[in-house]
């Protein structure tokens, strides 16, 4: 959906703007919100630049340099900790040979930390894209890593 579109469904109002902001970012095939966009958008919400990016970047949920197709968020809280995030990190980390906010050299994947997705009674966490998994360990996440990549055909 281009970025008119999008403004269109939401009426255009001002107090929609996150929701508007989300919808630009999932429909970019690169996950993220780029400047063509931001511009389009001040222009089509008359919203000055400025506001739009001040939003946007009070949350760490945007982001403005271009990701991966899935967007890997490992829960850094005291409970996913505590439960062997750290490890769940490193196992991904060594799987796709990037370290945190890196995007896989195909495309195919960023890594991030995210505070608590708010499954905690299945620590440790990780939200992929939209889909969270919960009681990790080294070998689950190396599968379902396993079942992305072949779903891609990587
Ligand atoms: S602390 Fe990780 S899901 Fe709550």
């Amino acid at each position: 959906m281009k970025v008119r579109e999008i403004v269109r469904k939401y009426e255009g109002k001002r107090e929609n703007l996150l929701q508007i902001l989300h919808e630009i970012q999932d429909n970019d095939p690169q996950n993220y919100i780029s400047k063509a966009n931001i511009t389009v958008l001040s222009e089509e919400m008359r919203i000055p630049l400025s506001d739009i990016t001040g939003t946007a970047s009070f949350y760490s949920m945007f982001s403005f340099q271009p990701r991966g197709k899935y967007i890997i968020r490992v829960c850094a809280s005291p409970p996913c900790h505590i439960m062997g995030a750290e490890t769940i990190f490193e196992v991904i980390s060594r799987e796709l040979q990037i370290d945190k906010s890196e995007t896989t050299t195909d495309g195919l994947f960023t890594l991030e930390e995210t505070s608590c997705l708010g499954v905690c009674s299945v620590a440790p966490a990780v939200m992929i894209n939209d889909t969270v998994y919960g009681n990790l360990t080294g070998e689950k996440i190396k599968n379902i890593i396993e079942q992305i990549k072949k779903k891609e055909g990587k």
